[in-house]
């Protein structure tokens, strides 16, 4: 079982960027949480930061056939991308929406996912448990 995790802008920088909301945990911690939860779960991740639009158009694309799931954080491109949702649309592999903030308790801006209607489901509010949450998500998607 193979699962792509996608992280969308500014991810990169976690730790460092609005801890009060983000938390400490820096991106590379979150991927080795990841890492130890799958490895024990048997399951092969891929972990992938990207600041731009079109790098998460064009690996969302070339996950078709070659993952079974993909577990997104598409940050503030949730909000904003027609390009993406088109994306996740256009592909059979199942995604999975991630949120580290429960989006819904913050600005009205982020209350609207342009990519929830095309995802399996959403985890938000959970820090960087969600990604753990996810991956776990991933795994019943792919058993049910
Ligand atoms: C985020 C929430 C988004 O609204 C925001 O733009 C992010 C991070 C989260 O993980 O809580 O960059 O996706």
């Amino acid at each position: 079982m193979k699962i792509l995790f996608l992280n969308g802008p500014n991810l990169n920088l976690l730790g460092q960027r609005e801890p009060d909301v983000y938390g400490k945990t820096t991106l590379a911690d979150i991927e080795k949480k990841v890492r130890e939860r799958a490895a024990d779960l048997k399951a092969e991740v891929e972990f992938r930061q990207t600041n731009l639009e079109g790098d998460l158009v064009g690996w969302i694309q070339q996950a078709q056939g070659k993952f079974d799931v993909i577990v997104l954080n598409a940050a503030a491109y949730t909000h904003t991308s027609v390009a993406l949702r088109d994306a996740i649309g256009a592909v059979s592999v199942p995604t999975i929406e991630i949120h580290l903030s429960n989006i819904h308790a913050r600005e009205e801006f982020r209350h609207k996912s342009l990519i929830a209607p095309v995802c399996k489901g959403q985890i938000s509010g959970f820090g960087a448990n969600s990604y753990i949450l996810g991956l776990e998500a991933a795994i019943s998607v792919n058993a049910s």
